[in-house]
Order: C-alpha cells, then sequence, then structure tokens
C-alpha cells in the first residue's frame, strides 16, 4: 500500500481537475449505471475557479504522482458583527472526496488537517459539515460532534 501522497493548499490552475473530480464524486453517489450529466462540466470549472481566485472558498488536494487525486473545501460562513466580540467567521466543510482506488491510505485524513490546520491559526469558530455514512467516524475522529444548538429547516423548493 503506498501512502506517498502530498497535501497542499488547491490553486486557481487546478481548477478543470476539481471540476472532473466534482463530477466523479456525484456520479458514484448514484446507484447502478450514473445518467449523462444533465449540466456541463465547464459550470463547475468556471465557478470553483472563481470562488479559489477571489478566496471565498478555499480547498486542499491531495497528489500522488503529480496527479489531484482527493479534496477537501472550506467556505467561509460569515458573522454579523458584535460590539463586544470578534466574531470570527464559521467554516462550511463541503466536497470532501478521494478517489476509490487510493481511499484507506490516509489521503482524506491528511487533507482533513490541513484544513483544521488552517481553521485553528485563522481563529475561525468552527467548522460545520454534513456529513456521508461513510466520513462520519473519520469527522469524530477529529473532534466533530453532533451540535447542541444548531436548528435545521429542510426547505422543498
Ligand atoms: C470520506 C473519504 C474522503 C475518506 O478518504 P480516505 O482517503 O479513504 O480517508 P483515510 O484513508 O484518511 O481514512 C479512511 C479510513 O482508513 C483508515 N486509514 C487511514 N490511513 C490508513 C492506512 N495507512 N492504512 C490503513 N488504514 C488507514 C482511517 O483510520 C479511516 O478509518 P475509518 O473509516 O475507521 O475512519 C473517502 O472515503 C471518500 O471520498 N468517500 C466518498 C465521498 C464521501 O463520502 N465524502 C464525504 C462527504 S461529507
Amino acid at each position: 500500500m503506498t501512502t506517498d501522497f502530498t497535501v497542499r493548499p488547491a490553486r486557481p490552475a487546478d481548477a478543470r481537475r476539481l471540476a472532473e473530480l466534482r463530477w466523479t464524486f456525484k456520479q458514484e453517489d448514484h446507484e447502478g449505471q450514473p445518467p449523462a450529466p444533465a449540466r456541463p462540466m465547464g459550470e463547475a470549472e468556471h465557478r470553483i475557479r472563481d470562488r479559489l481566485t477571489d478566496g471565498r472558498w478555499l480547498a486542499w488536494v491531495a497528489e500522488i504522482e503529480g496527479e489531484v487525486c482527493g479534496h477537501v473545501f472550506l467556505c467561509l460562513v460569515e458573522r454579523m458583527p458584535e460590539p463586544y466580540l470578534d466574531n470570527n467567521p464559521f467554516g462550511y466543510v463541503t466536497n470532501f472526496f478521494v478517489l476509490p482506488s487510493q481511499r484507506n491510505k490516509g489521503a482524506g485524513s491528511a487533507l482533513l488537517e490541513a484544513l483544521k490546520q488552517h481553521a485553528c491559526g485563522a481563529g475561525l469558530e468552527g467548522l460545520i459539515v454534513w456529513p456521508s455514512e461513510r466520513s462520519t467516524p473519520l469527522y469524530q475522529g477529529f473532534g466533530f460532534q453532533p451540535p447542541e444548538e444548531l436548528l435545521e429547516l429542510p426547505l422543498d423548493t
């Protein structure tokens, strides 16, 4: 088993590869043979490049032999200013994915570690995530816990 991967912050130039992996991720979610994508991958590429460029999204990628094989994204959730506190943003963790052929080698853990280190250094208030069944134990290992106060209203739009 190789663990010969590196983790680094994503750059706008990674947008094409990150869009490809996003499509792979979502197609894997389908039971059986996934249908042909109804949206062009270029949409995702454009948005990822745009958001990585303006800093609204941060991401980390895992590479093996120079090829990106996994990623995790962090979107900042701003909070209202307060007269007495700094009120730093929350981080929304999303789009956490490692190619099936590279799983269980520690890449996912290394990606979460890089994200967590950044979040601590940047003074974020906390991190939130909607985990998949597969990823829940991994998140728990990093200290994620069920919320005590959060309420969620799913909207059937
Ligand atoms: C969730 C996901 C990103 C994890 O990536 P990964 O690279 O397999 O993660 P790791 O290898 O760091 O950890 C996976 C498991 O392997 C174990 N592991 C880590 N390094 C290992 C090693 N060198 N040898 C053996 N096992 C190892 C970890 O302890 C972990 O065990 P756990 O399942 O009991 O928590 C990956 O499974 C994935 O892409 N899943 C589909 C998409 C998904 O569910 N994303 C989450 C959406 S919120």
